[in-house]
């Protein structure tokens, strides 16, 4: 009996510390973008909607973007007129308008939050104001 107790205790012990990674781990594996859609823009709008539909936003961001820049700055235009008919300057600081957040650091914005995520690293910010910046 001595002996089985033994066992058992150091079977506990094992179990116990295998399974202590887990919850250390536990609400920081896999943990995903900040998708913060809190900003004071986006609470003040009456219609919670993006330049376009957010499902086409979240696939084609990057070609709307690169077409916003050529057609900016190579043909002159200042307007967007999107799907449904609505009006939207383009620029980039359209888009930080809404989507970025005083009250967050550069690297928990929105765009930045999630390009870090997905290791994607746009070169806009080398030139353009970075989020937190045009926030200010
Ligand atoms: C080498 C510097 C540089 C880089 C990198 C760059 N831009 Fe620009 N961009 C400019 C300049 C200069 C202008 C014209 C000045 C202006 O109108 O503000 C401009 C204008 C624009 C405009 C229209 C004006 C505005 O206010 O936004 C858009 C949209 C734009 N760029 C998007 C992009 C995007 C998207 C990227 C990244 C994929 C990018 N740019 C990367 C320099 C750059
Ligand atoms: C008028 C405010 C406004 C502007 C301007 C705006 N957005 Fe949005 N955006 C929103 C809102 C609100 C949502 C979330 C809509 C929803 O809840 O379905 C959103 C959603 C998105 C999403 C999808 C996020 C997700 O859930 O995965 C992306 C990507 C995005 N926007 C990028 C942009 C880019 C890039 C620009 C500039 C070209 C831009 N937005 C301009 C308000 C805006
Ligand atoms: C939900 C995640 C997500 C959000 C939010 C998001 N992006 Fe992206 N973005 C991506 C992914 C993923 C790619 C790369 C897609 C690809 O390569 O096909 C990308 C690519 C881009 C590119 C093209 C980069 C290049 O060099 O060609 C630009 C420009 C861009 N995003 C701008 C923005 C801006 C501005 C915002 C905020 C207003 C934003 N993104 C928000 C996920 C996101």
């Amino acid at each position: 009996m001595y002996k089985g107790g033994k066992i058992i205790a150091s079977l506990v012990i094992f179990v116990a510390l295998l399974s202590l990674p887990f919850f250390y781990n536990r609400g920081k594996a896999n943990k995903g973008p900040e998708i913060n859609l809190n900003t004071p823009a986006i609470l003040q709008l009456a219609d919670k909607q993006c330049v376009e539909p957010t499902e086409w936003m979240r696939a084609n961001h990057m070609q709307l973007l690169l077409r916003w820049r050529d057609e900016a700055v190579r043909m002159g235009k200042t307007e967007y007129i999107n799907s449904q008919g609505k009006s939207f300057k383009i620029s980039l600081q359209t888009c930080l308008n809404c989507h970025s957040d005083p009250a967050l650091n550069t690297s928990d914005q929105f765009c930045v939050s999630c390009h870090n995520y997905t290791a994607v690293k746009p070169n806009c910010w080398s030139c353009h104001t970075w989020p937190q910046e045009a926030a200010k």
